[in-house]
C-alpha cells in the first residue's frame, strides 16, 4: 500500500488551520489523535440517517442502528483478533474498561492476594487497582524501572508468585513512549497462575495488537487516540473471564429478567453494556479502524518512526536538553526538558507559535517521582506529522529558550 503524506494530510481538515495566527503543528497526539474526515462525515451521516436506540425497537430505525453498531463490534473483533464478538465490550474509553475489571476483581480477590502495576503506568493504571486493593485488603506490587524507561524484567520475575491474582501493565507508556515486553510478562504472569491486563490506549494508534497471539486476559483501549470520537473505548476479555466477573454496572440492557425478588443479568457482551451507550461513536470507531487499515500498520509505524528518529536528533541539538525514556524499543513519543527552565513556560510560548505539545506530569506523577522532576514537554507525533513540522518545533522551542534564558 503506498503512502502519500499530502495526500493523508488533507484527510484531516483540522490540519490546514492557523492556531495563533500560525500553521497549526499538532504534537499532542498522545493526548488525543485529530479525526479524517470520514471520520466526520460518518458522524454526522448517523444522526441524519439512522439515529434511534439500540436492541430496543422493531422499528427500522433502530433495526439499522443495531445492525450498524453490531456490525461495528465484528470489525473492532477482526482487527484485534479476537476468537468471539461477545468478547469486545463498548466503553467509554480505557479508563472504564480497566475500571470494569478492577471493580469485577473485588469480587474475586482477598486479603493476602496480590496485584501488580508497573512503574510506567497512567494513573488509570495505578489508582483503579489501588482502590481495589484498600477495598479487598489485597497487596499492590510495583514492577520497577530503569533510567531508559525499561521495565526491569529480573525484578518482575521474582515479584511474580502464587499470591499475584492479575497484573496490569501498559503496552506502551504514554509519558515515555516505551514499549513494553508485553509477550513476555503475559506468559510469565500465566505461569505464575495470574491474570493480566493489558492497557493498550497509547499502542492502538500505533499497531494492531492480536489478543489471541498474545494470549491477554483482557486488553483495554480507546477510540479517540486512534482517529475515533471521545467517549468510546473498548474492553476486551476473554469470554471465561468475562463470564467470571459479575456485572460493572445496573440497568437496562444488562439484563435478562428483572423481578423485585431477583435479576438474572444478560449474556455476554450485554452483561456489561447498561444504559444507552454512545451509539454514533461505537460505530464511528469501526469507521475510524477502517480508515487506520487503509493507510496502513506498515506505513503508520514506518512514518512515525522516522519522525521519532528525526526529532530525537534534532532536539538533541539544542544545549542543555535532555530527554526522558530513551529505551531501545519506543514509539513517536519523545518528553524532554531544557535545563533551568519550566516546561510549562516552554509549552505556553510554543503554543503561541502554532505549536500543541503537552507539558506537565502526563498523569503519570510516578514517573516524574522516578526523575526527579515536576513534569516534561511531550512531542507525541502521528502518522500524519512531517519533518517540516519538526524543524518548526526545534526553531520554537529555541527560540522559547533565548526568551526564558
Ligand atoms: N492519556 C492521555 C495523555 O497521555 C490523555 O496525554
Amino acid at each position: 500500500m503506498s503512502f502519500n503524506i499530502n495526500d493523508t494530510r488533507a484527510d484531516f481538515p483540522i490540519l490546514s488551520q492557523k492556531v495563533n495566527g500560525k500553521p497549526l503543528v499538532y504534537f499532542d497526539n498522545g493526548a488525543t489523535s485529530q479525526k479524517p474526515q470520514v471520520v466526520i462525515d460518518a458522524i454526522s451521516n448517523y444522526y441524519q440517517e439512522i439515529n434511534a436506540n439500540i436492541h430496543r425497537g422493531v422499528h427500522t430505525l433502530s433495526q439499522l442502528a443495531t445492525d450498524a453498531y453490531e456490525e461495528s463490534r465484528k470489525k473492532i473483533q477482526t482487527h484485534i483478533n479476537a476468537e468471539f464478538d461477545h468478547e469486545v465490550i463498548f466503553t467509554s474509553g480505557t479508563t472504564q474498561s480497566i475500571n470494569l475489571v478492577t471493580n469485577g476483581f473485588a469480587s474475586l480477590l482477598q486479603e493476602g492476594d496480590e496485584v501488580m502495576v508497573s512503574a510506567l503506568e497512567h494513573h488509570s493504571n495505578i489508582v483503579p487497582w489501588q482502590m481495589l486493593c484498600e477495598r479487598t485488603g489485597a497487596t499492590l506490587k510495583v514492577i520497577p524501572m530503569n533510567e531508559k524507561g525499561e521495565l526491569i524484567m529480573a525484578d518482575y520475575d521474582k515479584l511474580l508468585s502464587d499470591k499475584t491474582r492479575i497484573v496490569a501493565v501498559n503496552h506502551i507508556s504514554n509519558a515515555l513512549g516505551t514499549v513494553n515486553p508485553i509477550k513476555y510478562m503475559i506468559d510469565k504472569a500465566h505461569e505464575a497462575g495470574a491474570a493480566i491486563l493489558i492497557d493498550g490506549a497509547q499502542a492502538v494508534p500505533h499497531l494492531k495488537p492480536d489478543v489471541q497471539a498474545l494470549d491477554c486476559d483482557f486488553y483495554a483501549f480507546s477510540g479517540h487516540k486512534m482517529c475515533g470520537p471521545t467517549g468510546t473505548g473498548i474492553l476486551y476479555g476473554k469470554e471465561d473471564w468475562l463470564n467470571k466477573l459479575p456485572p460493572y454496572q445496573g440497568g437496562g440492557e444488562m439484563i435478562k429478567e428483572v423481578t423485585f425478588e431477583k435479576t438474572t443479568y444478560a449474556d455476554l457482551p450485554h452483561k456489561f453494556e447498561a444504559g444507552t451507550p454512545h451509539i454514533a461513536g461505537g460505530i464511528v470507531l469501526g469507521t475510524a479502524i477502517d480508515y487506520m487499515n487503509s493507510v496502513g500498520f506498515d506505513n503508520i509505524q514506518q512514518q512515525e518512526n522516522e519522525l521519532l528518529a528525526y526529532g530525537t536528533a534534532r532536539l538533541l541539538e539544542i544545549e542543555g536538553l535532555k530527554i526522558y525514556g530513551t529505551a531501545k524499543e519506543k514509539t513517536s513519543v519523545i518528553s524532554f526538558n531544557i535545563e533551568g527552565i519550566h516546561p510549562y513556560d516552554i509549552g505556553t510560548i510554543i503554543d503561541k507559535l502554532g505549536i500543541a505539545v503537552r507539558t506537565g506530569h502526563h498523569c503519570a506523577q510516578p514517573i516524574m517521582n522516578f526523575f526527579k522532576i515536576p513534569g516534561t514537554i511531550r512531542a507525541s507525533f502521528s502518522f500524519y506529522n512531517t519533518k517540516e513540522e519538526i524543524d518548526i518545533f526545534v526553531e520554537a522551542v529555541k527560540k522559547a529558550q533565548q526568551m526564558l534564558s
